[in-house]
């Protein structure tokens, strides 16, 4: 019988992927999604590629009724890797009171249901924001956790302190955070990928989009930090990468005697690029000259980020594989399937 593992935020960029990766290692998947920030759409291109349909609840995590009635019907699930969340750092300053009720009232009710559960695992999606512009470089998982620059930051914060002290009150709840640095990519099909909806705030999906010619312009945040070339420095892993970490991490729960309670792993690549490294990466795959600009630093920016992966390489003996030129180049084939359809 194969195990079941629900996936919250199943229809997103990371949660989509990683369904992909969970289907292709014969897990059973259930996606809930509230369609807020993705599209139904997800379901065929997922669909697509593995030949398998997950099964999908489009229900609301902060409605708490609605969540208690999930784990009725669904008595059978094994696992949870928890995607949902809003995760824009600038909406977050406008709006924080989403942030903390959609990141965190969903975080409380899943974890209420799961630890009724004979042996529940649980995965949070986590990110290197926790640790705002960190003092040494490479960030290793003991870098100091520092006051958050946002409300999105400190709701992963928070939801790792909320884990870190259900586990330790318990003892039968096993969890794992996984710190993403920065996401970037697309399955190599090009039938699931980063589908940002309005303006994209981050900087791939900007640079593709500029490429296809529906922005003018990308304009480069700032070239007077204290970095080679002068641009922000990023780990940018691999999508696909970053998917198959979340499998390796669930079968860690799963295979009990091997994981503690609660672990944290730092998941990028383990070198950083600068932003203008990565317009080159993607202008050497794409045969396309990037039109860009520099304009004023972006307000919470830190200057330089990228992981040390030694723990995760040794403990989850998982190593990102693909560089960010491969990145890039499946970033770029998934931008020109949307343009095909559109
Ligand atoms: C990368 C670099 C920008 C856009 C955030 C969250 C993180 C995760 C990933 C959710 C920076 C520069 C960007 C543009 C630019 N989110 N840039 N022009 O800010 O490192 O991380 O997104 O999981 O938690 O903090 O990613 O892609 O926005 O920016 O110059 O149009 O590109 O200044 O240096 P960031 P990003």
């Amino acid at each position: 019988m194969n195990k079941k593992i629900l996936v919250t935020g199943g229809l997103g960029f990371i949660g989509s992927h990683t369904v992909v990766a969970l289907q292709e290692r014969g897990f059973d998947v259930v996606i809930i999604d509230n369609l807020s920030n993705s599209s139904i759409e997800v379901l065929g291109g997922i669909t697509k590629i593995t030949r398998i349909s997950p099964e999908f609840e489009n229900l609301d995590l902060r409605d708490k009724q609605a969540v208690n009635n999930f784990f009725e019907k669904y008595q059978d699930i094994d696992g949870v890797i928890h995607f949902a969340a809003s995760k824009a750092v600038g909406e977050s300053v406008q709006n924080p009171l989403l942030y903390y009720e959609n990141n965190l009232n969903t975080l409380i009710y899943l974890l209420q249901q799961l630890k009724e559960k004979e042996a529940p695992k649980f995965i949070f999606s986590s990110s290197c924001t926790v640790y705002g512009q960190a003092d040494e470089l490479p960030i290793t998982e003991n870098a100091p956790v520092k006051k958050a620059e946002s409300p999105y930051g400190n709701t992963k914060q928070i939801g790792e302190e909320i884990i870190f002290d259900t586990c330790s009150a318990v003892p039968h709840l096993k969890a794992i955070s996984l710190r993403y640095f920065n996401p970037i990519g697309a399955h190599h099909s090009a039938n699931i990928g980063e589908l940002p909806i309005g303006t994209p705030q981050n900087l791939v999906p900007y640079i593709t989009q500029t490429a296809a010619g529906k922005r003018e312009q990308l304009s480069i945040f700032g070239n007077d930090y204290p970095t080679p070339d002068g641009t922000c420095i990023r780990d940018y892993i691999h999508v696909m990468d970053l998917a198959r970490a979340h499998v390796i991490a669930l079968e860690r729960l799963l295979d009990d005697e091997q994981a503690e309670n609660y672990e944290v792993f730092n998941l990028g690549t383990g070198k950083g690029n600068s932003v203008l490294e990565a317009v080159k990466a993607f202008e050497k795959v794409s045969g396309k000259k990037l039109p860009y600009t520099f304009v004023d630093r972006r307000e919470g920016d830190i200057v330089a980020a990228y992981a040390d992966t030694t723990k995760a390489n040794g403990v989850l003996n998982w190593t990102a594989e693909f560089n960010i030129e491969d990145a890039m180049e499946s970033a770029w084939k998934w931008q020109q399937k949307l343009e095909e359809k559109n």
